[in-house]
């Protein structure tokens, strides 16, 4: 087999689906997204945010674009990133103690008020004149139980001052918009909310070559034709955009074929529905 980089002249491999935010495009929506994740991170009057949106659309990558700048903007501001979050109520607080301050989950209490009291203790000697926060992203939020989303914004009534210095970002699929919504009392405190969709047709074409650039590509790797191709038949969801692309591009390049058409593309889709993919 030919080396898949030097055939086609990247430094990296463009399409893999491991969120790396070196690759972020910033289409309309996820612009959007960002910003006004932004908006909340930043404001000071509001302590929760929510990114919902249909599975792949690209929720986890917006979130790790939003964690590094969250510690650009200030380096003592201190996140907490939970991913399973089929966790109950306490192993949610001992993850966030743990990933805080180091201590092992079965060397922390188990009763919500010892740890919601650790937590405070904990913030009490960090947040400073700086203005710092503690970001707590939940990713898989839909996943979180009625009762426990319930108690996570209750850790917003945590203050100094007048102010809490915790912000909670629920991130999630759609039905964790329906589940915040069974909640008037959490609905009512998340301050900005977006839902991302897909690509529309022009921003795939983008998004494709965009993905190509950033792994160093110099030349067109799909014909326009291929691109709206891939388009109708993803509906512009990056992660299945990103298994096409890759399979197209292992095919042209053990085919020695450098500009990848519609041709080539209608037969990996054929071969996936084959496959039932
Ligand atoms: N704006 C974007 N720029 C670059 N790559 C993206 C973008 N959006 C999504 N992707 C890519 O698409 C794939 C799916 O994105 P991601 O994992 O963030 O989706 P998700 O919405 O979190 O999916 P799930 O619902 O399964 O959790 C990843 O490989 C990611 O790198
Ligand atoms: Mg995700």
């Amino acid at each position: 087999m030919i080396d898949y980089y030097s055939f086609w002249d990247l430094n990296r491999a463009p399409f893999q689906d491991n969120n790396d935010p070196v690759f972020y495009y910033k289409s309309s929506d996820h612009l959007e997204a960002l910003e006004r994740l932004h908006y909340v991170t930043e404001s000071g009057s509001m302590n929760m945010g929510m990114l919902s949106g249909e599975v792949g659309t690209g929720k986890t990558i917006t979130k790790l674009v939003l964690m590094e700048s969250l510690l650009k903007a200030n380096a003592r501001n201190m996140i907490v990133n939970i991913n399973s979050t089929s966790y109950s109520y306490a192993e949610i607080m001992k993850e966030v103690l743990y990933q805080l301050t180091g201590i092992e989950p079965d060397n922390l209490p188990s009763r919500r008020y010892s740890l919601e009291i650790k937590l405070r203790k904990f913030l009490e000697n960090k947040i400073d004149k700086s203005n710092n926060r503690l970001f707590l992203l939940f990713d898989e939020a839909q996943k979180i139980a009625s009762r426990d989303l319930d108690y996570l914004k209750d850790l917003t009534n945590i203050t100094f001052g007048y102010d809490s210095p915790i912000i909670i970002i629920l991130i999630g699929q759609p039905s964790l918009i329906k589940n915040v919504e069974k909640l008037p009392q959490v609905n009512q405190r998340i301050g900005m909310r977006y839902h991302l969709t897909h690509l529309s047709q022009e921003e795939t074409v983008k998004y494709i070559k965009h993905r190509l650039m950033i792994a160093g590509a110099s030349q067109e790797v799909f014909s326009q034709e291929a691109c709206e191709l891939i388009h109708s038949k993803t509906n512009g969801i990056p992660r299945e955009i990103n298994r096409v692309c890759k399979i197209s591009m292992d095919i042209a390049s053990m085919e020695r074929i450098k500009l990848i058409d519609q041709d080539l593309v209608t037969i990996v889709f054929q071969d996936l529905e084959n496959n039932g993919q």
